[in-house]
């Protein structure tokens, strides 16, 4: 059996119903259940003896550690993240606690269970980190895209946070020799992903007949990945990495923002064309910038294509076809993710924002 942490959240509730689907191997998923954890991205696997979930915090030392003890998993997937990055402008309190306290206590839980393993078992074991392209920071225009030798620039909080808990992986494996494997992916897009980032915010404001906000001139790229793809990356990356190794996860599919929102509008007026016949597009606003914006990611996924032999299925126009059909297709879950404090957030991270 595996561990994984945030397996309510986007990528890890999308991870473990294909880790189930497609192993069969038992998983225990431990969820703080914040704001982003969603029991409802797990109802497909309702009564599935597979999947066991338990709500806490990777902090607490004394509930992992009785659960690694219970359990006694061969590996241990820790997606559990504050993941936003206006978020993490806003408050970047619970980013440190999290990512790096959090981070910290986790593999000071696993190492404890990890040197009572027997050798076999302790040889066997894997910590795999699942981390952002963002630890990298912003590339100029002509620049070759981000490889595992990049050196470390991050802009954010988050993405400082995150570049602290990658730094603790590999000094867990330089130091006591943890087998530990590093994912660090491009910007993932598909199902169950929060509506606070810019894919579902842009697909759910259309729907709902608000503005669009585009954040400073629109021209920002990202390294776009269909989330099933960043699953099947993690599956092969634990089946095949090799410990203290690190692996960039991407889908070769640089975009501008822009376009990616009129790519979401052209699919809207396609599959739900507004009453008035005009197009979503009209609804694009352009507001005041993100502060300390990164102006370009881009993942060169070599690697893990040449060692492990790992390649996307989708391409970016099969992708999001797909994932419009799902925001149309799941409006009761929409509907549900909107709650009162979901309209904070919106009213703190754009109210403020001139267009
Ligand atoms: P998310 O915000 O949707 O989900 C995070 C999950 O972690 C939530 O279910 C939340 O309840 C849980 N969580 C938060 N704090 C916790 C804690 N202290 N203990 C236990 N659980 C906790 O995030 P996501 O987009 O699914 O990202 C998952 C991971 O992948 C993160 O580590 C993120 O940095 C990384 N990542 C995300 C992307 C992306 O595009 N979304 C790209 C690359 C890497
Ligand atoms: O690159 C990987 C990262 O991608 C992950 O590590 C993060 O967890 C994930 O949130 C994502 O970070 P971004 O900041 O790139 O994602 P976001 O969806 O917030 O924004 C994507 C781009 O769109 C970014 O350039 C900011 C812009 N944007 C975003 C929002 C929410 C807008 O123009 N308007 C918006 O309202």
């Amino acid at each position: 059996m595996i561990l994984v942490t945030g397996g309510a959240g986007f990528i890890g509730s999308n991870f473990v119903v294909d880790w189930v689907g497609h192993t069969g191997e038992p998983v225990v998923n431990l969820d703080l259940l914040t704001y982003a954890g969603n029991l409802q991205n797990l109802d497909s696997l309702q009564g599935n003896p597979a999947h066991i979930f338990v709500q806490g915090d990777i902090g607490d030392r004394q509930l992992v550690a009785d659960l690694l003890k219970q359990h006694r998993p061969r590996a241990v997937l820790n997606f559990a993240a504050e993941s936003h990055v206006d978020r993490s402008i806003h408050g970047p309190d619970a980013f440190v606690q999290t990512n790096v306290l959090g981070t910290f206590n986790l593999l000071e839980s696993v190492r404890e269970y990890w040197s009572q393993l027997n050798e076999t078992e302790r040889g066997e074991f894997r910590f795999l980190h699942v981390s952002t392209d963002e630890v990298y920071g912003s590339l100029a225009p002509q620049a070759p895209a981000f490889t595992e030798t990049n050196r470390y620039e991050p802009n954010s909080p988050y993405s400082a946070t995150k570049a602290a808990s990658d730094h603790l992986v590999r000094a867990y494996h330089h130091t006591y020799g943890l087998p530990v494997l590093t994912t660090n992916c491009s910007n993932n897009y598909g199902p169950y992903h929060f509506p606070e980032k810019l894919i579902p915010l842009m697909i759910v404001n259309a729907l709902d007949g608000k503005s669009l906000p585009v954040y400073g001139d629109g021209r920002q790229i990202r390294d776009w990945l269909y989330v099933k793809d960043h699953c099947s990356a993690i599956r092969r990356v634990l089946e095949a990495g090799l410990p203290g190794e690190v692996y960039n996860v991407g889908g070769w599919n640089e975009k501008a923002n822009i376009d990616i929102v009129n790519t979401v509008c052209s699919l809207l007026d396609e599959l739900r064309p507004r009453e008035d016949g005009q197009s979503y597009a009209g609804q694009i606003t352009y507001v005041t910038d993100r502060p300390g914006h990164d102006r370009r990611y881009a993942i060169d996924a070599g690697k893990i294509e040449r060692e492990l032999g790992w390649k996307p299925a989708e391409t970016f126009e099969t992708g999001i076809r797909k994932t419009v059909q799902w925001y149309l297709s799941n409006q009761d879950w929409v509907a549900n993710v909107r709650s009162g404090s979901y309209r904070e957030w919106l009213e703190t991270n754009y109210a403020a924002r001139q267009t």
